[in-house]
């Protein structure tokens, strides 16, 4: 049977993330007692990376559909042996709705609806952006307003958050998002796919000041970001020679600088000292020591909670619990594009 907290919500929420390439399911769990009023834990976070698109430099929607429906079975059965739980025990479940591909967010939506209707349990169609964010927020029960700036291969955005469920956008790129360029450079390079870990590494055998990268959008007023041009710029390196790992540790250094920066300039702008970085760019270690070279205070997802996964999803799913909100209809489609911001 599903067990409930003291404030009477639900104390098991699963979360689904199936709107790219990572079929994931998680499991948190809400702990409300007098010491720990708003805590919730992670209990499950289980991620089935699809590798068949490797072959193609890039994903492959039709196949991603059709690996989410051949693993989700599993990945669930993972979770809930993870977390130590029956299927009876969960009382609540999110699922991604947009954006993301279509066909593979479809999977795990309907995958969600229809285990919600089963055990007759409140279902939460949940925003990608959204989980991405509270993937973060999560950590230490941090509470809003916060700047929140999502890296990941199909966003870079940057948000103002002046309390739960309110996003008031800042800036975004104006081309290509952080990751898509670590994986185009990646792949131009040699260096492999996905291209932000592969980057990563390379750059720590590389000379970061070998290419020259001119830094995108210097001197605007406004919160941007670019990556288009730094992708050309290491064209024209790779063809003039420059050495795979010279290009990835000079490119890395030129886009964590710029989304530093402007992230700085715009917590400044809008008077936060909190900055949340999320999305799968947010596990790059360069990146992660600059934030935290800064002033201000960062932070990031747990282990496990950069890049596309369920727990994110069951997190937001939580949070919209906690904010009484009601659950969504099991209509609510899937949508290749989605706009988060509200305020
Ligand atoms: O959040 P995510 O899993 O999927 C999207 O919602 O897009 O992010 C995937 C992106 C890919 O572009 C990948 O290359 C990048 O995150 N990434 C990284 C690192 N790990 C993953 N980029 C830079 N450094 C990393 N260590
Ligand atoms: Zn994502």
């Amino acid at each position: 049977m599903n067990a409930y907290t003291c404030d009477g919500l639900p104390r098991y929420v699963l979360g689904i993330d199936t709107s790219c390439d990572d079929t994931g399911v998680g499991i948190v769990e809400l702990i409300s007692s007098e010491l720990a009023p708003d805590g919730v834990r992670v209990r499950a976070n289980c991620i089935w990376t699809q590798t068949v698109h490797a072959q193609y430099g890039g994903v492959m929607p039709e196949l991603a559909s059709r690996e989410h429906v051949e693993r989700i079975d599993g990945v669930m059965a993972d979770a809930l042996a993870e977390a130590g739980l029956q299927v009876s025990d969960i009382g609540a479940v999110a699922a991604t709705s947009g954006p993301g591909l279509v066909g593979a967010l479809l999977v795990g939506l309907m995958y969600g609806k229809g285990l919600a209707q089963a055990l007759d349990v409140p279902f939460y169609a949940a925003h990608h952006l959204e989980g991405h964010i509270f993937a973060a927020a999560s950590e230490d029960n941090l509470e809003a307003p916060y700047l929140a700036l999502v890296v990941s291969g199909g966003h870079t955005h940057l948000f103002d958050v002046p309390e739960v469920g309110t996003y008031i956008l800042v800036g975004a790129t104006r081309d290509d998002a952080a990751g898509e360029a670590f994986d185009k450079i990646a792949r131009l390079a040699g260096l492999g796919y996905p291209g932000g870990p592969a980057i990563a590494e390379a750059a720590l055998r590389g000379d970061a000041t070998a290419v020259p990268f001119k830094e995108p959008l210097q001197g605007q007023k406004a919160f941007e970001f670019s990556f288009s041009g730094l992708k050309t710029a290491a064209l024209l390196a790779h063809k003039a020679g420059a050495k795979p790992d010279d290009l990835a540790a000079s490119f890395q250094r030129a886009a964590v600088h710029v989304l530093v920066k402007t992230t700085r300039r715009a917590a400044e702008a809008y008077g936060r000292q909190t900055v949340v970085v999320s999305g799968g760019v947010a596990a790059n270690t360069a990146l992660r020591e600059a934030f935290n070279q800064t002033n201000l205070r960062v932070v990031f997802p747990g282990k496990g909670l950069n890049t596309d996964n369920g727990a994110m999803i069951a997190l937001a799913g939580a949070a919209a619990l906690r904010a009484g909100r009601s659950p969504s209809p099991l209509e609510a489609g899937a949508t290749a594009y989605a706009p988060l911001a509200n305020g």
